[in-house]
């Protein structure tokens, strides 16, 4: 774990905002996130769903919004939830984001002031990345 810097703490100040828009009326459990990438910002909040398996976390939403800009460098990725404590990124998010930064910051925080600062390779030992597809032969 590592402390957070004033970076950190802006694209934190992203994803609380963010929260806001959240649309979780089945779980009341609301979620924002932003992520810096290619040197901008993307914010991302849960979407639910009447069919459960269709919702979307925050993370992947913001994440999605920085791929279709064309925004692919990510060194960063910030999640505010409803939590007390920070709240930390579900196991299919932290993948997708693997995807892109393997060792991405990692920076959380939840209703409380306390803010925790992770490498995504802290959360997510040896990830499934693409240089596994090219051993196939
Ligand atoms: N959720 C996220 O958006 N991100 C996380 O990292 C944890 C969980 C959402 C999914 C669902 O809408 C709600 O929080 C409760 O699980």
């Amino acid at each position: 774990m590592r402390s957070p810097s004033q970076p950190d703490l802006a694209l934190l100040a992203f994803a609380r905002e963010a929260k806001n828009n959240a649309y979780a009326p089945y779980s009341d459990f609301r979620v924002g996130a932003a992520v810096y990438a290619s040197g901008e910002i993307f914010q991302g909040v849960n979407v639910e769903n009447a069919a459960y398996g269709s919702s979307l976390c925050a993370e992947r939403g913001a994440l999605m919004a920085a791929v279709a800009a064309g925004c692919t460098q990510i060194d960063a990725v910030a999640v505010v939830g409803d939590s007390e404590s920070p709240t930390v990124p579900c196991g299919a998010c932290r993948q997708a984001l693997a995807e892109f930064n393997p060792s991405m910051r990692v920076i959380i925080g939840g209703r409380r002031d306390e803010v925790l600062v992770f490498g995504l390779d802290e959360l997510l030992p040896e990830a499934f990345v693409r240089g596994y597809l090219d051993q196939d032969d």
